[in-house]
């Protein structure tokens, strides 16, 4: 697929945008304790696609808010994926050394530090829903937003789903139960990132959030489904991590379920459903279109 300039661009203004938010909420670097903030700071801004904090701010966008209005939630969503991110690199986890092309948290700094560091970024999330939202957003907005995010962070989502995903090691699932466990450790968070985007557009109850809501479980399954391909024919260089450890781990992935051409055939499906669901937005929702198209066909 020919690459979109539309779609990189907005992908660059995004994730400058978020990357300059995210600078402001982290604690300095040179406040006690030094060791914890610098490695926090470390995790946070060594790159990373900020694919949740577009679809955030791409579906304000929809409803005409002003990107100002959403940095603290784009920022609250990655906050929340980093600490993810450092927990599932952890030798009692998934043992990745590498990440985002640097070394994992654990290795640059230690096991413990790591810990504390995803407990550190967890909670800074949900201070900045508070502390930096602009005082034009109503208060009940924010107490739903906490909600959504906290829900979908939790063992009800996320969380959950990493625990599907460790228990699952060296077992055959069923396309269902795999289709469960990605859309809770990796659907959940993407799906949030949508929804809080449309609730702080005063979209509670709308037709328009229904349908947005069914376009996010679409591409948040797709995410880890490419996820998933990519591990098996990505190259680690350009995706900063290490590959074919999936296998290695004896993780059940749509590859492993469905061969590669099948979990191909599986994301295009997703995105079709994921586009559909759009039909009745104008080109307000381009950047949700793109970005759809972009989470199945990405290379890293
Ligand atoms: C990686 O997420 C972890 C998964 C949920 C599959 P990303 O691919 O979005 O990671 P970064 O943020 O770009 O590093
Ligand atoms: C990660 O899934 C999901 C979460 C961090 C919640 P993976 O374990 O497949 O992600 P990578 O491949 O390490 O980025
Ligand atoms: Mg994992
Ligand atoms: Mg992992
Ligand atoms: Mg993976």
């Amino acid at each position: 697929m020919k690459s979109n300039p539309l779609l990189q661009d907005y992908l660059k203004f995004s994730s400058r945008r978020v990357n300059t938010a995210l600078v402001h909420c982290l604690p300095e670097k040179e406040q006690m304790p030094k060791q914890l903030h610098q490695a926090m700071h470390y995790v946070v801004l060594n790159g990373g696609k900020r694919i949740r904090a577009c679809l955030t701010y791409a579906t304000g966008q929809v409803f005409d808010v002003p990107p100002e209005q959403l940095n603290h939630l784009a920022c609250a969503v990655e906050l929340i994926h980093a600490y993810s991110l450092v927990h599932d690199d952890l030798p009692a986890m998934d043992n990745d050394d590498l990440r985002r092309g640097k070394p994992s948290c654990h290795k640059q700094f230690d096991e413990a530090m790591a810990i504390l560091v995803g407990d550190a970024l967890q909670t800074l999330a949900f201070f900045v829903l508070v502390h930096n939202a602009p005082s034009t957003i109503a208060p009940q907005i924010t107490l739903d937003i906490i909600q959504t995010l906290a829900l979908a962070s939790g063992s009800k989502g996320m969380i959950g789903g990493q625990a599907i995903d460790l228990d699952s090691i060296g077992k055959d699932l069923s396309l269902l139960e795999l289709e469960n466990m990605h859309i809770h450790k990796t659907g959940a968070l993407i799906r949030s990132s949508v929804k809080i985007g449309a609730l702080v557009a005063n979209q509670s109850e709308s037709n328009e959030l229904k349908k947005l809501d069914h376009f996010a479980k679409c591409i948040g399954l797709a995410f880890q489904v490419r996820d998933d391909i990519l591990d098996v024919s990505g190259d680690s260089e350009t995706m900063g991590k290490s590959t074919g450890k999936d296998k290695q781990a004896e993780k059940p992935t749509y590859p492993s379920l469905l061969g590669l051409t099948g979990a191909k055939e599986m994301c295009h499906r997703l995105v079709e459903d994921a586009l559909d669901s759009l039909t009745l937005f104008d080109h307000k929702a381009d950047p949700l279109r793109w970005l759809a198209q972009y989470i199945v066909h990405r290379n890293c």
